[in-house]
């Protein structure tokens, strides 16, 4: 019942099951993956598609064209598909000071390129959305950048990338993915909400949108649910990262679900209830304790976790308690426009109120709440 299949459209980052678990204060505790392995593993697992970084693919072998035929067999004899890719502007020593927005300009000309040339990849393995995380777009001096010069050369990075995916007639739109800080003090386009305003100012805001990543939100202290909600309603949510995290602390990227699971709960009824059709792709680390195969173990995790969870958001809808719950609560007139059909607002100026009856309606949403949380600990 847990068993994912490809049409539950599950996909990974290379770099999630691949990351050889260094961190600032430890070496590697696995070897390199190769790609090809992953690739098998994952459609053993029942994923749908794997994606990547440039850089990725050349985790074994360094030779790129190599590198990609080896991948392309496998993909071709497993099925997999690539439904999204994107550039490393983070681990070269180049991007120290970032990419598009690096304060050397030759700096920034080499990561244009590098993202193009990754995207002609990307276009020809069929992928149809480009992420775009800018990790070391940031400073930690507040001297150190022109954060308003930084900003216009993100927008000519964007306005170069989707002029070129037009010329070149590629079916593929951009994804931005906010991050508040890490690897940087600061980086630019920190929340869901400043990444929004930008693709406001581009040449093409319709070939940009979102990668928000569930993490990263909430390191910034903030609902990711309501901030999925709100790229839906904008309808920018091209893409997501799903994973988990507890609290405003380092990045943790952990399985989906073992960081906050009620948000986790509430994000995957939004999912499945709320128009989203692109794929759940996960963006996790194995802890850096565990061994090569306790990494597929942990690949699994995000599947299941996803699908018990999916179970659990459709016996909470279908719970006739929790409907007549909703409707106590008022949830659903929230939908119904403020002002009647055809009503002006004189009338709706005449249509006098008293604040002190209305104030005394209780919303009801302790029960609510109790309903959700015990559908999500298995007792209803
Ligand atoms: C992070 C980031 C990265 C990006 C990835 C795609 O955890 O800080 O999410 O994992 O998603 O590099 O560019
Ligand atoms: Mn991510
Ligand atoms: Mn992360």
């Amino acid at each position: 019942m847990y068993t994912p299949t490809p049409e539950d459209r599950f996909t990974f980052g290379l770099w999630t099951v691949g990351w050889q678990a260094r961190d600032p204060f430890g070496d590697a505790t696995r070897a390199a993956l190769d790609p090809v392995e992953s690739v098998h593993r994952l459609a053993e697992l029942g994923a749908y598609g794997v994606t990547f970084h440039d850089d990725d693919l050349l985790a074994v072998e360094p030779d790129r064209a190599k590198a990609i035929e080896s991948f392309k067999k496998a993909l071709e004899e497993t099925g997999l598909k690539v439904p999204m890719a994107t550039t490393n502007l983070f681990t070269h020593p180049v991007f120290k000071d970032g990419g598009f927005t690096s304060n050397d300009r030759d700096v920034r000309r080499y990561a244009i390129q590098k993202v193009i040339r990754n995207l002609d990849l990307a276009a020809e393995l069929g992928a149809r959305t480009y992420v775009c995380w800018g990790g070391r777009e940031g400073a930690e001096s507040g001297a150190a950048k022109d954060v308003k010069a930084a900003l216009a050369r993100y927008k000519e990075a964007m306005d170069i990338l989707c002029q070129y995916a037009i010329d070149k007639g590629y079916q593929i739109r951009f994804a931005l993915e906010p991050k508040p800080n890490e690897p940087r003090g600061d980086i630019l386009l920190p929340t869901i909400g400043h990444a929004l305003a930008l693709i406001n100012e581009l040449e093409h805001p319709e070939m940009v949108g979102l990668n928000p990543e569930v993490g990263h939100e909430q390191m910034a202290g903030l609902n990711f649910a309501h901030g999925i909600a709100q790229a839906l309603w904008h309808g920018k949510l091209f893409h997501l990262d799903l994973n988990g995290q507890h609290g405003t602390r380092y990045d943790q990227d952990l399985i989906f679900g073992h960081g906050d699971v009620k948000d986790a709960f509430f994000l995957v009824d939004l999912l499945e209830n709320g128009g989203y059709d692109g794929p759940r792709h996960f963006d996790y680390k194995p802890l850096r304790t565990e061994d090569s195969e306790d990494v597929w173990v942990s690949a699994a995790a995000n599947m299941r976790t996803y699908l018990i969870l999916k179970a659990k958001v459709a016996a909470f809808r279908a719970d006739p308690e929790v409907q007549e719950a909703l409707a106590a609560s008022l949830v659903p007139d929230l939908s119904l426009p403020t002002l009647g059909e055809g009503e002006t607002i004189d009338q709706l100026l005449a249509d006098e109120k008293d604040p002190e009856v209305l104030a005394e309606r209780g919303f009801h949403f302790t029960k609510l709440n109790q309903l959700a949380m015990e559908h999500l600990l298995g007792v209803r």
